[in-house]
Parts: C-alpha cells; structure tokens; sequence
C-alpha cells in the first residue's frame, strides 16, 4: 500500500513541521496540501494521512477512515459490566496488549486501574493511536488520565515477548485480526487495509505462557477455532459475537 502525508486545509507552518516530522518518523512522502482535494491525492496513492491541529486521519481510497477516538471504550465503561474486566479481576495487574489496534482494549483495561503496555506492529496504526491516547480530551479526567498511562510501542508482538523475561507480565492479552470479527465491527474497518493479520502461532503461545504470570487471554469470534486450536477455556457469551478464552497458568 502506497501512503502519503499532508496537513488539513486550514494550513499553519506548526502544522506543516508537525507533518513533515511525522513523514520522516514513518518514512513515507510529505505533500504540501495547496488547497487540493483528498480525492486528488487519492488518485496517485491509496492512502493519505491527514494531520490536524488535534487529530491525525487516515483516508484510504476504499472509503475508510482510521482516527484514535474513545467512544467505544466509553461506552463499555459507562456499562459497569466489562466482560474482559470482570474476567481480569479487581486486583491491579500488569497487562500486556499484544494487539492495540484503536486501543479500546486497552483503555477500558487502563481504566480499570490496570497498568497495560499495548504492542502494535504497524507504525501508521501504532501512530495514530498512540498520539490520540496523549492528546484527546474526553472532557472526563479520569478517562483523560487512564488514556495517557497506557505505555504504547511499535513493534510485532513475537519479538517483544522473546525479549522479555519469564512472568513479566501478569496478563497477556490478544485481539488478533484474523478472525471474522473484521467483517462485523464498524469501527475496527479503518484499521482493515492497514492491519496485521498474523494468527497465533505455536511459538507466539510458548512465549505467552513464558512470560504471563497468571492468564493468557485471547478475543475472537464466536465461531473462530482459535480457541480449541490452542487450548483456551471458551468462555461462552450467549447471544455475543465474541467469546473470550483463557489460559490460566497459576494452578
Ligand atoms: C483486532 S485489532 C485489535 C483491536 C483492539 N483490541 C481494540 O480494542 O481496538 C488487532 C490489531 O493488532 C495488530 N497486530 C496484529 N498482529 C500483531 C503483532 N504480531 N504484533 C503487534 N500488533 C499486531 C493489528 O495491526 C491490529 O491493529
């Protein structure tokens, strides 16, 4: 996929510095805006990154649009019933989110008082979000702090869990792309051209279990046999799409 940078039509030269610093981080062509359109641009790449004032979006040619927005795990909070929290427990845990994505996740896990470090392999998608967990204002403090403590890092998932040492973390996490759940979650669609769609793998699990502490715990569809591929305890959801599975390493 061929991507480029540019700044949002109200132009200032903060504006166009921030742009062209995030076009050298990520290595890919900055175009002054000059008044021309998205579709202008989309004509010669698939993808165009759009920096604002407040916000970085990525328009690609399909139609969809990535942006870091909370709403999802606002929402799930307001709830008070978060299934992942309640399988997590009250105690305050180290996390690792081996799959940030749009970082709900782990936002309703930072919110919960854990302390999560998420992983995302793809540095558009690892950009996005990360600048969105430290600059969005919410309007609510406690959401506004539990965005910016969740620790973000750009790198695939197997090679920081190589690196790291036996029970690092307590939890590890993981909510990967290759299950059905793409196809049926609109606000997962933006990350769809951009994502990583690697599956669990056997030497991804060993590492887990070395470096998890107490749980390892996946999300995927309903019907997605990762679950029995791997050994995950199914935790059944009726009437849910998604089914959580659990590997517990403490007994
Ligand atoms: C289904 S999304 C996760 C959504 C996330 N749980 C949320 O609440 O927004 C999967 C994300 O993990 C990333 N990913 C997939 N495989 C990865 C890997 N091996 N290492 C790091 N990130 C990975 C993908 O690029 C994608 O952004």
């Amino acid at each position: 996929m061929t991507y480029m940078i540019t700044t949002s039509l109200g132009q200032s030269a903060q504006l166009v510095q921030r742009a062209k610093d995030f076009a050298e981080k990520l290595n890919v062509p900055y175009r002054e805006r000059q008044k021309r359109s998205l579709g202008y641009f989309l004509k010669i790449y698939d993808g165009v990154l759009l920096v604002y004032d407040k916000n970085l979006i990525f328009h690609h040619r399909d139609g969809s649009q990535l942006a870091f927005h909370p709403d999802t795990a606002m929402l799930r909070i307001k709830s008070k019933h978060d299934p992942l929290v309640e399988l997590i427990g009250r105690e305050s845990l180290t996390i690792l989110d081996t799959t940030l994505g749009l970082a709900s996740d782990s936002l309703v896990m930072s919110y919960a008082e854990h302390q999560v470090t998420g992983l995302e392999s793809q540095q558009l998608i690892h950009l996005i979000v990360s600048q969105g967990l430290q600059t969005f204002e919410s309007g609510n403090a406690a959401l506004d702090a539990a965005m910016k403590r969740i620790r973000t890092l750009c790198i695939d998932s197997l090679t920081y869990l190589k690196n790291q040492s036996d029970q690092a973390y307590d939890i590890i996490y993981c909510d990967p792309m290759f299950s059905e759940q793409i196809n049926e979650s609109n606000n997962l669609s933006g990350l769809r051209p951009v994502a990583n769609y690697s599956p669990v793998s056997n030497q991804w699990l060993r590492e887990a279990k070395r470096v998890a502490r107490k749980k390892i715990i996946i999300k995927a569809h309903f019907r997605d046999t990762v679950f029995e591929d791997f050994g995950f305890r199914r935790i059944i959801r009726p009437n849910q799409k998604f089914h959580y599975g659990v590997i517990d390493l403490e007994n």
